[in-house]
């Protein structure tokens, strides 16, 4: 499997934050935000991962990922001229997949729960996360029952419920094919959402709900939210051991 991490877009909803620095550069408490999702298909153990970023942004990315070296993996990588839609950016990793299935994750999403030994136990088909949220519209909408995915659709202005499609997608090298005969959605974009449904439609989807905190950082309130929680679980990780050392002084 290949990683694909999608890091185009303008962030606009982060300006003036991203006026000069790509969305996943900015600092999530001690950690720029990209080092968590790529700290995602790491565990996932995905060691060849495609960049994708857009043109104003891909001397930052390539000068501070570098090779992949320091990660123990490596990069590829490639630039989104325009943002035409993430299932556009997940297109141009056809070569790169070489046949491959591919995981991707969106370069703003940041998981607690450990996904690893999904990723590592995908066979074929599609396989997205969800997550229950207050704010349903925001996202791409899941509706199921039991195990079965019912419906999906994006940014609804009538949830069906309240289950969000986050920013991870296992898929089968078969996407690519599909991906080549979409056509842009009312807001110009190829919508990633529709490459989910098209695996729905095959009967070829399962899902994975979230138990813990998953944060899509693309806005102030979000970003903000993601330093606080990032910061409590460090705090709390580091606890015992500085409790021990304080015991025995
Ligand atoms: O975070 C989960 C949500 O992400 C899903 O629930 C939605 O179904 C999905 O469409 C997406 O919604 P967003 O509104 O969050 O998408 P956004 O435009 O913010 O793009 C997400 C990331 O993808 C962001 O880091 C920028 C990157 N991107 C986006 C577009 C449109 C690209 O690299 N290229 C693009 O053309």
């Amino acid at each position: 499997m290949k990683g694909v991490l999608i890091c185009g877009g303008l962030g606009t909803r982060l300006r003036p934050l991203t006026e000069v620095t790509n969305k996943s550069l900015l600092p999530v408490y001690d950690q720029p935000l990209i080092f968590y999702p790529l700290q995602t298909l790491l565990s996932g153990g995905i060691t060849e991962i495609m960049v994708i970023t857009g043109p104003e942004n891909i001397d930052q990315m390539t000068g501070f990922l570098g090779s992949g070296s320091k990660f123990n993996c490596k990069f590829t990588y490639r630039v989104q001229d325009e943002p035409k839609g993430i299932a556009q950016a997940l297109g141009m990793a056809e070569e790169f997949a070489a046949g491959d299935s591919i995981c991707a994750l969106l370069g703003d999403n940041i998981y607690f729960d450990n996904i690893s030994q999904h990723i590592r136990a995908f066979t074929g088909g599609g396989h997205i996360f969800v997550k229950q949220v207050p704010d349903p519209k925001r996202f791409g909408v899941v509706e199921v029952d039991a195990d079965r995915v019912v419906s999906i659709e994006e940014k609804p202005e009538a949830p069906r419920s309240d289950l969000a499609q986050t920013g991870c997608y296992l898929y089968d090298n078969s996407c690519f094919e599909f991906i080549r005969t979409m056509q842009p959605s009312a807001r110009g974009e190829l919508e990633i959402t529709d490459v989910t449904k098209w695996y729905h439609q095959n009967g070829k989807l399962g899902y994975s709900l979230l138990k813990d905190e998953w944060i899509d950082a693309g806005t102030f309130e979000s970003l903000h939210k993601a330093a606080i929680l990032v910061r409590e679980r460090k705090l709390a990780a580091v606890k015992p051991a500085v409790d021990k050392i304080t015991a025995s002084v």
